[in-house]
Parts: structure tokens; sequence; C-alpha cells
């Protein structure tokens, strides 16, 4: 596991061997998850002071590397940055092992339950179980919260020796209005004094509370977990409002399950299995070589090298010297070493004797608001093309009960008589789509959704007969689409594939649908088939890189 971290170092001047390229390439990522993950690229020019020729180039990079989008005037962050926070969160591993925990817990407790990590003078979120309620008290995984105003602050401070508590005064007195805490309105930090009197109860108690200072009504209370070494790995916290808590009661009430929650999951560290490297990533170097022959002076391959850096810094791979980074990235050894000279002067890389670790703040590439999309988000830019492709409507749909609901569409013209929008339903059995979603569900539950709905005609051509039905469920299932002609509305047909989740289970659906006399049937099956399922792979990549750590909601 990566050691604890100590504070960054404040503002020093880059050294003279830094990439300066991927200094830039890394506050244009950290600007537009500031900002929320959209933005012109004449605001990224005016917020970083980069000339807009250097701002297109970066911008052209981070999209090669499907990092960002660029669609008409924005650049939107893409699925795939993800990956960078997903290297951290690996080789930190305590989301793997412990989040399964955290859940149990927010359901015991039916409140949110987070864990954080110490990173410099803040706190960062590397996990969350969050209650659905009307009043939303919870942070994005990899915000970062000033210590002060939260209940695992004065937890982490009273680790920190006398240099970290003068790095957090030099901090609070050149930022004294917290702008580096973009998560959290802007607010000036607590005395010392008062923190530090936080720091020694917290030191003496073994846990600590949060009373509204980070957000009026919301109260929290937090217990460090340590590994096997004795060395705290991170906080749990529970997180309520004071419509149902006061600080006292959550303290009085949940303080002896949260207690024994942590007792546990500092078991399950002593115990978790040696973490194991995944097989080695494709030669890294030879990809950003080709795109900088393709793209030439757009694609800026040191920014490129750079990040590629971080992402092979992985799960088991977290304690790599030079010489394995050099291995791993297929980078040679003079350009690994600049890329890990300037990460851990941007403080995403520490050092402790030759082995190089991820930092925390490698989450604030990104990950904040990417770990809120759903799955109709990242289906969107994938529908959108493959509309331009084949010219025809492409909708996204869930099974809801009998029926599927649609969750996305890009329209074309209109070529049916009902309007479908987000939100409309239809009978499953008539439906491409519902053919797919209802072929992939255990017989059984096949059984119970069909019968729940009474299978009936919407067309004279619509399949009803229980028997005709399961034999046609079964050759879906076998050729992994279906194919609807004319049984929902006459004149409409339909092709539709699965999008299974990282476990394989199918999460939703995704077809075309035409007019009968556009394509006839087998040219949908040799047309616009390969092109749905190259859509629906692309997407199925963008949703398995996003779901690894967070829960990614289907509509
Ligand atoms: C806090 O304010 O201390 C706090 C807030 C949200 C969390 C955990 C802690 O999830």
């Amino acid at each position: 596991m990566p050691p604890p971290h100590t504070l960054q170092p404040a503002e020093t001047p880059a050294p003279a061997e830094a990439v300066a390229p991927l200094m830039r390439g890394i506050a244009v990522l950290r600007r537009l998850t500031d900002e929320g993950g959209t933005m012109s690229p004449s605001a990224i020019e005016r917020t970083t002071g980069l000339a807009r020729s250097t701002v297109d180039r970066i911008t052209a990079t981070l999209a090669r590397m499907e990092y960002v989008r660029v669609d008409g005037r924005d650049v939107t962050l893409a699925p795939r940055l993800m990956e960078l926070g997903n290297a951290y969160l690996s080789a930190l591993r305590l989301p793997s092992l412990l989040g399964a925990r955290a859940d149990a817990l927010a359901d015991e407790l039916d409140e949110s339950v987070s864990l954080a990590v110490g990173d410099g003078d803040g706190i960062r979120f590397i996990h969350q179980a969050t209650r659905r309620r009307a009043m939303s008290l919870s942070f994005r995984i990899g915000d970062l919260l000033p210590a002060e105003r939260t209940a695992p602050g004065p937890l982490l401070a009273a680790g920190w020796d006398a240099h970290q508590w003068r790095r957090w005064r030099e901090q609070r007195a050149s930022d004294p209005d917290g702008l580096a805490f973009t998560a959290v309105p802007p607010s000036p930090p607590m005395a010392e004094k008062d923190f530090s009197v936080r720091t020694e109860r917290a030191r003496h108690d073994g846990w600590a509370l949060d009373d509204q200072s980070i957000e009026p009504g919301l109260v929290a209370l937090a217990v460090p977990v340590r590994a096997a070494d004795g060395e705290v790995a991170c906080f749990v916290s529970v997180v309520s409002h004071t419509s149902r808590h006061t600080a006292a009661s959550l303290r009085d009430t949940l303080l002896p399950r949260l207690l024994a929650a942590a007792a546990a999951m500092e078991q399950d560290l002593r115990q978790a299995p040696p973490a194991v490297a995944p097989d080695s990533p494709a030669a890294l170097a030879s990809w950003t070589g080709a795109s900088k022959q393709e793209l030439g002076r757009e694609f800026n391959e040191s920014l490129a090298r750079g990040l590629t850096v971080l992402a092979a810094l992985g799960e088991g791979r977290d304690a790599l010297t030079l010489t394995d980074v050099a291995r791993t990235t297929g980078l040679a050894r003079a350009t690994a070493r600049r890329a890990l000279i300037t990460l851990e002067h941007l403080g995403y890389v520490t050092a402790q004797g030759r082995a190089h670790h991820l930092t925390p703040r490698v989450l604030a590439l990104g990950y904040p608001p990417l770990s809120l999309t759903t799955l109709p988000q990242i289906a969107q830019p994938h529908l959108t093309a493959l509309t331009g492709q084949v010219r025809d409507s492409v909708s996204l749909a869930v099974l809801i009960g009998g029926d599927v609901q649609y969750t996305g569409r890009v329209a074309t013209r209109r070529i049916m008589n009902v309007n479908i929008t987000v939100g409309t339903r239809f009978p499953a059995h008539a439906t491409s789509m519902g053919r797919v979603l209802l072929a992939a569900l255990p017989p059984a539950e096949r059984e119970s959704r069909l019968a729940g709905a009474e299978p009936h005609a919407l067309t004279p051509y619509t399949v009803t007969g229980p028997a005709e039905l399961r034999t046609v469920l079964d050759r879906v299932r076998e050729d992994g689409y279906a194919l609807v002609d004319e049984e929902l509305e006459v004149g409409l047909r339909s092709v539709a594939v699965p999008l299974h989740d990282c476990r394989g289970t199918v999460v939703a659906a995704v077809n075309v649908a035409m007019h009968s006399s556009s394509r006839t049937r087998e040219e949908c099956v040799t047309d616009v088939l390969p092109r749905l399922r190259a859509t629906a792979s692309r997407i199925e990549a963008d949703l398995h890189i996003t779901e690894r750590f967070v829960r990614v909601p289907a509509m």
C-alpha cells in the first residue's frame, strides 16, 4: 500500500528538467475539473493564461487520448480520463478492500458513509456510499475539503509534526478565502487555536465530529482505519443532517457501530491478499509515436507520454522504480525520468527512496465530475456518432417491469406516428430493445415479466403467443441481437443489441430504428448491425472505466 501522504510543497519553482507541456496539460485538466467538466477553449485560454494555439494543441492531444471530447465550441472531460484516478484508487486498494463494508454500514445506519484520505492540508474522498434523500449530503469521489472544517481533519492533524502545521499555516495564509478548495464555497480559515483544540481532543478520543462547519445542516462523525503496520490508512465517516441528528446524538447513537465497522475494516486490511499487477499495458510509447505521425504539430507527445506514466502506476505497480516505469510504459529512461520529476514537482507522484507512488491528488484530474456520470450520458456521444453513420434514429433503453423505457435518443427525421422521447415506454415484447433485455434475464424472471403485462398485439404482426415469444427470445439470446419488423408499428423496423456492465450483466440496450422501406432485413444485419455492435463496444469500454470504483446509474 502506498505510504501516508505528507503535505505537498508550497509553490516552488519548477525544476529545470520539468516537462513544460505536461505541466500545461495538467493545468488544463485541473481547470476543466474545477469548472465541472466543460469549458470553451476561450475560457480555458482566459483562466489558464495559456496562448490559444497552446490550448488547441493540448485539447487536440487530450482528445486523441480520449481524455476530453471537443464538440462544437466546447471541451468536455471524457470517461477515459478516469483511468488516471482508477490507477491511484487501484494502487491504494482501499476502495476495493473496504468499499463493500462502507456500503453495508450505510445500509445498516441508513446514513451516508464515506472513506477519505489525508491529502496535504485537506481531506480527499476515495469512496462514497450515499443514501438518496431529498437533502443531498454528499461530496464526490475526488473532492478535497479543508481539513479543519471536516470530521476526519482533526484525526489527520493528530499525526502532523511541527513542519506540517507550519505548512498548513502557510497554505491558509496564502489562500485566505480557501479558493483552492473548489468543492466548497469560499470561506475564511478556522482559527488555528480552534483546530488545534479539536485535534488534541481527537487524538485523545480516537474520533472527531464536524458540527456544520463544512456546510450548514451537515453533521459528520469520523474514526481512523489503521493498516496492518499501525499507520492510519484512511478515515471512515458517517454523515447526517441536523433534521435527523445533532452532532451529539450522532456520536451517542452511531459511534459504537462506526467503531465496530472500522475494527472490521482493519481486520480486512490485515487479511488482504497481496496486490497483483495486471498484464503490462500495450506499448504506450509506440502508441504516442503513431499519434504524433498522424496528427503532427497538433499532437503533443511530451504531454501524452507524461500522462501514460500516471496511468502506468496502477494496482500492483505502485512502487515502481524509474527502470520499471520505463519498461512498463515503453518510454526511454530519460523521458520517463523527466516525466516523473515533473509529476513529483506537481504533487501527483511521491518517491520513497527509488519507489514511486501516485498521490490522492491524481483524483483532481477529472474524477469528481466524471464520477457522477450516468449511463445515458456515457452513451450520448456514441449514439450521436452512430446516427451520423446510419442516418437513422438511435436509442438507448432499460427494462422497467414489462416495458422498455427510453433513456437516451438521437433522432433523425420522424419516421413514426408515435413521438418517442426520453421517458417513453413501450411493451418490451414488441420492441427490439425490449427483446434483447428480456432475452438476457434468467428464465424465471423473464417469465414473470412477461406474465406481469399480458403480451398484446400492437400491429397485425406482433408476436404475442407465449410459446412463440419464448422461441423468439431464445433465438435473440443466441444471436446477441434482435431484429423487430413492424411489430410495434407498421412500417417500422429496428435492430438492437445489449450493453453489458463490467460483471457481464446486461444493463441496457441500444437500437437503430428505421422505415422498413429504407433497408431490407438483410441490410439491417449486414450494414447496421456491425456498426451498432461497434457502438455498443465503445459505450461498454467507457462504462467499464467509469464503474470501476463508482456506481453508474442506468438512467
Ligand atoms: C465532514 O464534514 O466532515 C464530512 C462531510 C462529508 C463526508 C464526510 C465528512 O462524507
